[in-house]
């Protein structure tokens, strides 16, 4: 039987999620639990590849969702149900409702297709909860570095965003008892604060 524990980390690009990502992943290790780290798109050398050509090369939509659910049940198979079947606490930046915010809410892609494949790659496996790291798209656009290239996402607008954001508050909606919203317009100090509160509150901590 499982024991493991499936937390999944959602939100806008520039949400700020990988500092806390990285916080829990020490704590949890610290307290003597197996922590297995991982991220979509991507989690396996074949999803990493898939990874590359999503994140960069021009495609329709049916392809781009075709493309991230099999990254995403390679992932599955090697490596998130093995983790959960040993006990292990999967930490997973980025799954499922980042397709039906970024394709379904940004790109406007039908959701009844996503539902579907969804349930072929899942069959019913869904993270035990779900972080989602929420502040407006302006806010999360003036902190992410302009340094590096932006991806095909990161490179969209703000009505992208907005959408993308409506598009997590719709599949929190569906399934509130998965989800934990954090504030994620604050600082490092009040995010983490409001993490380890909302963690302790689920029996996480
Ligand atoms: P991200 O995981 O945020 O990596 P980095 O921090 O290195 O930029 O970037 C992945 C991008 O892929 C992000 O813009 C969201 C997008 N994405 C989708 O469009 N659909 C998906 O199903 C997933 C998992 C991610």
């Amino acid at each position: 039987m499982s024991t493991g524990r499936f937390i999944s980390f959602e939100g806008i690009d520039g949400a700020g999620k990988t500092t806390h990502i990285d916080a829990l992943e020490r704590l949890w290790r610290e307290a003597g639990h197996e922590v297995v780290r991982t991220r979509e798109p991507g989690g396996t050398a074949l999803a990493e590849k898939l990874r590359g050509l999503f994140l960069h090369d021009a495609m329709d939509p049916l392809t781009e969702a075709l493309l991230v659910f099999a990254g995403r049940r390679d992932h599955i198979k090697q490596v998130i149900e093995p983790a959960l079947a040993r006990g292990a606490w999967v930490l997973c930046d980025r799954f499922t409702d980042a397709t039906f915010a970024y394709q379904g809410g940004g790109r406007g892609f039908d959701l009844q297709v996503l539902t579907q494949l969804e349930d072929w790659v899942q069959s019913g496996l869904q993270p035990d909860l779900t972080l989602l790291f929420d502040l407006p798209p302006q806010v999360a656009a003036a902190r992410l570095t302009q340094a590096r290239q932006p991806d095909r996402f990161e490179a969209q607008d703000l009505d992208f965003f907005e959408r993308v954001r409506a598009g997590y508050r719709q599949r929190m909606e569906a399934d509130p008892g998965r989800f934990v919203v954090i504030a994620a317009d604050q600082t490092q100090t009040e995010v983490a604060h409001d993490i380890a509160q909302a963690l302790k509150a689920r029996g996480f901590a």
